[in-house]
């Protein structure tokens, strides 16, 4: 059984349920024509009518904290240095293509040798990302496409463990989601 604690001690969180919106998501993001830059990312927000009416999770988010949802863009063979946020404790994130071919990399003390663990994205999930751990990204030869939700509270008024915290409160037991532990629960 997975604790708690055992989970939020990494920096990042994948929510155990698919996005319904991955597909579509890459579709606007290969049929943008126009990026703007944005915290050295070129990026294009996105409808937020249009997320929290075809997604369940990020519309439970939404009720509680106000957010922007976005796209952001990496070029091939362009990296993004170790950074921690400037106003973003916790955002939730998603990689939409590229899976192999680009790496987020957390590390507790980055310097110039230092340990890190890797964000290993998934297709179509969803990550409580921890943006006051230092993080970096290094991507290789494709065009790489996240998808992000950028929160109206800022570090001072929601960080990770706290969002953690919420989301585990509403949609796991022991680690798994509520209606799948519930159903084998029932079969014991
Ligand atoms: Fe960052």
């Amino acid at each position: 059984m997975r604790r708690a604690m055992e989970i939020v001690d990494k920096p990042f969180f994948a929510i155990p349920k698919k996005s319904p919106i991955a597909f579509d998501l890459l579709m606007t993001a290969l049929a943008c024509g126009k990026w703007e830059e944005y915290y050295n990312f070129k990026a294009v927000r996105l409808d937020i009518d249009y997320i929290i009416e075809r997604c369940p999770f990020l519309n439970y988010i939404y009720k509680y904290h106000r957010f922007t949802p976005g796209l952001l863009r990496m070029d091939p063979y362009t990296y993004y240095n170790w950074h921690i946020d400037d106003k973003r404790g916790v955002s939730i994130n998603m990689l939409i293509n590229a899976h192999s071919e680009s790496h987020c990399l957390f590390s507790p003390d980055p310097s110039l040798t230092s340990e890190f663990i890797e964000l290993p994205y998934r297709p179509a999930t969803y990550y409580l990302f921890n943006n006051q751990v230092h993080h970096s990204v290094y991507n290789f030869g494709r065009i790489r496409y996240l998808f992000s939700i950028e929160f109206n509270e800022t570090k001072e008024l929601l960080s990770f463990s706290t969002l953690f915290k919420e989301v585990l409160d509403e949609f796991l037991i022991e680690g798994k989601p509520k209606d799948e532990a519930q159903r084998s629960r029932k079969r014991k």
